[in-house]
């Protein structure tokens, strides 16, 4: 840790969505500890429903945002560039000494050019991430983001390789593990032990079930197929099924709300709070699910994972974890839940660095980068 600076280090810390929140929780935690910096939490308001985001702030203890965008929903284009407009605005009146982003959501391209164009530097948690699949919007924002970030913190070694393909000079890159799993284990570590039951459900008696990706839900024909394969695979495993607003509203637009609501097996639930959601993943069978951080979970769960989607920008999920790629068809999805069923399944290995510590390694990063700038500039 260094010594206090005479001027502290402003660094937002911009989040939007569910889980940009469990990332940015450790690493607001962890940037405290160092006396020279102060993070400052920037909400856009892309997630405002209160399962979305309020809960999330206080389970995780993130503190009240000091800046709050409120954006709402709309197009992609209307929501980026309404981040974009109105985080400007904070930045000129508030320039940080660098501004933070996570993931891959809109919030985090919008506020990542807002930045660089005022020449506030750019640090990109979970960079370097690809699915080389450019119909994912994510796809677009992980590509912009690191296109512009000065500095790339990454989460597992593909990473690491994307962003030396894509010329980034390795001063910049650091590998630093995965900051959604310090949430996990800091998560784990105060949960009590007793078994989740729910409505009666044993441990290992039931899967859970989650679904959000616009190639998932977006399309009637799609959304109606998973679920009646879930309603089909309920049957021989209840399912527990917490659905996402954008979920929900695709449901009812297609006029497929009986289909979940006159399923046994199919236990359909709001969007569940971090730890409830956790707790149900722990001690689920099988989960079966298109989200990129619950691939992630499952794999330092060693919780077997259906990934319904036909790439993912999370390899090691696959390569050392328990995830298999199944995309949106019927048999596909079949055939790994009889696999998971029969207990022919990996049970996972242990991924390097994904060890509940990742944040105090991006803060001690953050605090020596800045402090090596700051040097260089008054040298300059
Ligand atoms: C966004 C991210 C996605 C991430 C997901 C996690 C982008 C492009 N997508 O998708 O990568 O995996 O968050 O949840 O940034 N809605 C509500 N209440 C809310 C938020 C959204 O009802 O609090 C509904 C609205 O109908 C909205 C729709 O969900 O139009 C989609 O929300 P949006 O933020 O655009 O994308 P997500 O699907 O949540």
């Amino acid at each position: 840790m260094t010594r206090k600076r005479s001027v502290p280090f402003v660094v937002d810390l911009v989040a939007g969505t569910r889980p940009n929140f469990v990332k940015l929780a450790p690493v607001e935690r962890a940037l405290r500890a160092f006396p020279g910096l102060v993070p400052k939490v920037v909400h856009t308001g892309q997630h405002y429903d209160v399962a979305m985001n309020d809960v999330f702030f206080e389970e995780l203890g993130i503190p009240e945002p000091a800046v709050h965008l409120g954006v709402g929903s709309g197009s992609h284009g209307q929501q980026t560039a309404r981040i974009l407009e109105r985080y400007e605005e904070c930045l000129l009146k508030d320039p940080p000494a660098a501004t933070v982003v996570f993931g891959d959501v809109n919030s985090t391209v919008a506020c990542a050019l807002a930045a660089v164009k005022l020449g506030i530097p750019v640090i990109h948690v979970e960079a370097g991430l690809r699915s080389f699949d450019r119909t994912m919007p994510e796809e677009i924002n992980r590509l912009l983001t690191d296109a512009i970030a000065d500095l790339l913190l990454v989460s597992e070694p593909s990473g690491v390789e994307n962003l030396r393909r894509e010329g980034i000079t390795e001063d910049k890159i650091a590998l630093v593990g995965n900051v959604m799993i310090d949430t996990v284990a800091a998560t784990l570590n105060k949960m009590d032990g007793a078994a989740i039951r729910y409505r009666g459900l044993e441990p290992g008696a039931y899967g859970l079930v989650t679904l959000h990706r616009p190639s998932n839900v977006d399309n009637p024909i799609v959304l109606a197929s998973l679920l009646r394969l879930f309603a089909e695979l309920s049957a021989q495993l209840p399912l527990v099924f917490p659905i996402h607003p954008r979920t929900r509203r695709a449901v009812e637009t297609a006029g497929l709300v009986d289909l979940l609501e006159h399923t046994p097996g199919l236990h359909c639930l709001p969007a569940l709070a971090y730890g409830e959601n956790l707790a149900l993943m722990r001690a689920a069978r099988l989960v079966l699910t298109d989200s990129g951080g619950m691939q992630e979970e499952t794999t330092f769960l060693k919780v077997p994972c259906l990934t319904m989607r036909d790439n993912t920008e999370r390899p090691v999920t696959i390569k050392l974890g328990t995830s298999r790629l199944v995309g949106n068809n019927p048999a596909r999805i079949w055939s790994a839940f009889r696999d998971v069923m029969a207990g022919a399944w990996p049970g996972g290995e242990d991924v390097p660095l994904w060890d509940g510590r990742a944040a105090e390694r991006v803060a001690a990063l953050i605090d020596s980068w800045l402090s090596n700038r700051g040097k260089a500039s008054i040298a300059g």
